[in-house]
């Protein structure tokens, strides 16, 4: 008997929105990424041998005043579709209880530009919504599948010898409209944009943080320094009815 015990849930939908909402997210996007060029933020990066990118959250207040009506609407969207793939995905019964966090960025991409491979770190999943994926693209049996036009590639991250080793890499067609959702975990990257305009799309990663062992952590503080009580450390945790019990 063989039993799948570990697979790998990804979403992969059409998204609700209309041509008119995929525009304005997509234009709230670009003026986003363009000014958090323009302005770059200063904030506390571990002093390491890398370089490191700065980040910035859409979700914050300062950026949430400039965006257009549809962002309620869409946070809103995104909160229940993570809710509901967590139902569906992992069996979790009051995924409405959870508290979730989220980040969302905005990610251009020019001609010739492409995602390296990547995993996030510090969330449990990740969210793309494609807002643009370019004009002039060849369809996708006529593209060399060696170079390809702006595909996410995920890669199962498990290893395994010799066959079938083609399948641990999945091909996503990306096109306006459509949303993935997986597990942060997975190892993923794009192939190159090689069309015309500019490819945009809002990635959010998302975090559950209640109903886990987060709220048991404290702060250690710095040599010196009294550690911060934590707001989990103030609050009492609202306790688990017994339908929620392990
Ligand atoms: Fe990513």
């Amino acid at each position: 008997m063989i039993e799948m015990f570990w697979p790998t849930p990804v979403l992969r939908d059409e998204s609700p929105w209309t041509a008119d909402e995929l525009a304005a997210l997509r234009d709230f996007a670009v003026e986003r990424f363009a000014h958090h060029k323009a302005h770059p933020q200063e904030h506390g990066l571990p002093e390491v041998d890398t370089r490191l990118r700065l980040q910035h959250n859409l979700f914050h207040p300062q950026h949430e005043e400039l965006a257009p009506e549809v962002w309620g609407q869409f946070k809103s969207w995104v909160n229940d579709l993570y809710r509901g793939y967590l139902r569906e995905a992992h069996g979790v019964r009051n995924a409405n209880d959870l508290q979730i966090q989220a980040r969302c960025i905005p990610v251009l991409n020019q001609p010739g530009r492409r995602a390296q491979p990547h995993y996030h770190h510090t969330c449990d999943h990740v969210l793309c919504l494609y807002l643009d994926c370019g004009h002039g693209r060849s369809p996708p049996s006529e593209r060399d599948w060696a170079v390809g036009d702006g595909e996410l590639i995920l890669q199962d991250p498990r290893p395994m010898a010799g066959f079938p080793f083609w399948e641990k890499v999945r091909y996503i067609e990306t096109r306006p409209g459509l949303v993935v959702l997986h597990p942060s975990r997975v190892w993923h990257e794009t192939n190159p944009f090689n069309a015309q305009g500019t490819r945009v799309l809002l990635v959010v990663t998302l975090r559950v943080a209640s109903h886990n062992y987060c709220e048991l952590y404290t702060e250690l503080g710095s040599p010196g320094r009294p550690a911060p009580q934590l707001d989990s450390q103030l609050k009492p945790r609202p306790a688990l009815n017994s339908a929620e019990r392990p």
